[in-house]
């Protein structure tokens, strides 16, 4: 019998080495390796002396065919009947795809999931395998949810290759495994959560999936210490891969493909956790605008493009005479060293000069903002606060700046704009490259070219 072949894998970006080494050349992180022992062929892993095991993580055996003969109606999508999530998922569950939800333990992993499944329980065959959660404990946060309990078959269970069993006679539509890190494998003997079993178990189970159409919902927790090997040694064999993610204590969540093989991965789902378990947020302009009527210095609006649709969200700014001599620099929400090229920006071509002073900067609502659009926002918001005046609460500003102090257009401008007007803004601060052609009810545009005629509109 061939010996079991022993290799290390990164737990943080999943690249592979033959030999230990303290920091991963490919993501530079330090201590994340771990060592992964491949399953002993042929319990395990496919074995080209035995061609009929041999099939990829796609089940399928190789046949070769034109591109333009392979069948394309296969691929059939069931809605989730959660708006949100199909967002995200881009239209709807793939048939025969794998995909794996990701976040922090206490994200709402299980809740979506419960929430999303007893309701496609009516429609589609679906198995609930709970490793992690008694059956009992599934089933009383069913019923405190208000969920409908009759159609979803449940199963406690960890060995991957009892599933499989289950799941052949069940011929399950869905297949949901909870978590993928509680799972283990035949043949591999280290603890359940290492990179060995995490693999090992995925891939068992993904070759079940491909190989019977079935849809497979991986959970994997994602811990910082990376004590359990985290989503990441998983994604080049799933299909999907969605992140829930709540920042600080927010009770906000917010669900964002990583990777999707069939759909785009610019895609944001919104929600709330209630007490009554994940609630869709429809219009998520509307949370991530906390404002008070009274106008406050620092606070700005813009306008940020999240996949399909705009949304509008506040930033809140603090500068104050910095008490010790290293001034602070703190974004929440934003990237540190864009807050750092702003204030460069506003030094040179503002004529501003904020190297004395604390600047602190935060995304009202918990969101994170990466896009440049939001640079004349979060930069008017500095100067509202320096200056300690309020920039009035019906403006909104977008638009990326230049090193050299221009401001450059952004895409999707007019629809930016009509977002605005529709929450009843009154004045636009723009691009002159977003100014529409048509005026547009309600909203006042003002286009500006550089950072200068910008902080012009302050006085
Ligand atoms: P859970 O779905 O168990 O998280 P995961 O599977 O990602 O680890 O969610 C647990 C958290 O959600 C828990 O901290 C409590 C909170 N929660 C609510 O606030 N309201 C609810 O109705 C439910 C079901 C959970
Ligand atoms: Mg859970």
């Amino acid at each position: 019998m061939a010996k079991a072949k022993v290799q290390f894998v990164c737990t943080s970006c999943g690249a592979d080495y033959t030999k230990w080494q303290g920091q991963c050349g490919e993501c530079k992180e330090w201590n994340t390796l771990k060592e992964f022992r491949e399953a002993k062929s042929p319990a395990g892993r496919p074995d080209f002396s035995q061609p009929d095991r041999f099939a990829g993580y796609a089940g399928a055996k190789a046949s070769v065919q034109a591109l333009s003969d392979v069948d394309l109606n296969e691929q059939s999508r069931l809605a989730t009947g959660i708006g949100e999530f199909d967002r995200v998922l881009g239209g709807g569950m793939v048939a025969g795809s794998a995909i794996l939800i990701g976040g922090h333990p206490g994200a709402g992993k299980s809740t979506l999931l419960l929430q999303t499944l007893c309701h496609m329980a009516k429609q589609h065959s679906v198995l609930y395998v709970t490793g992690e959660e008694s059956m009992q404990q599934v089933a009383m946060r069913a019923q405190r949810l208000n969920l409908p309990r009759d159609d979803l078959k449940i199963l406690s269970e960890t060995s991957v290759e009892s599933i499989t069993e289950v799941a052949k006679d069940l011929q399950p539509k869905i297949l949901v495994i909870d978590s993928i890190q509680v799972m283990h494998a035949p043949a591999i003997e280290s603890a359940p959560g290492s990179v060995s079993q995490v693999r090992e178990s995925a891939a068992w189970l993904t070759r079940y999936a491909k190989q019977t159409g079935t849809i497979l919902v991986l959970v994997g927790h994602v811990t910082k210490d990376g004590s359990l090997a985290g989503p990441k040694v998983l994604e080049h064999m799933i299909d999907a891969s969605v992140m829930l993610e709540s920042s600080g204590d927010s009770r906000f969540r917010t669900l964002r493909a990583i990777k999707n093989r069939f759909g785009a991965v610019n895609e944001l789902g919104v929600f709330a956790m209630l007490d009554t378990g994940l609630k869709e947020v429809k219009n998520p302009s509307s949370i991530f605008l906390n404002r008070s009527a009274q106008q406050s210095s620092g606070s700005v609006v813009t306008v940020v493009w999240e996949g399909t649709r705009p949304m509008l969200i506040e930033f809140q700014a603090l500068v104050d005479g910095a008490t010790m001599g290293h001034p602070r620099r703190v974004a929440v929400g934003l990237d540190t060293n864009r807050l750092n090229m702003m204030l460069a920006i506003l030094n040179r071509h503002g004529g501003i000069f904020t190297g004395d002073q604390d600047v602190f900067i935060n995304v009202v609502g918990g969101v994170r903002v990466n896009e440049t659009a939001a640079d004349l926002a979060s930069l008017l918001a500095i100067l509202s606060s320096l200056k300690d005046k309020p920039i009035s609460a019906d403006w909104v500003a977008f638009g990326e700046l230049g090193l050299n102090g221009e401001v450059r257009p952004v895409p999707n401008g007019q629809e930016r704009i009509i977002e605005a007007a529709k929450h009843g803004f009154k004045r636009a601060i723009v691009p002159i490259g977003n100014k529409p052609k048509k005026t547009i009810d309600g909203i006042q545009v003002i286009a500006v070219t550089t950072l200068a005629e910008a902080l012009q509109q302050l006085r």
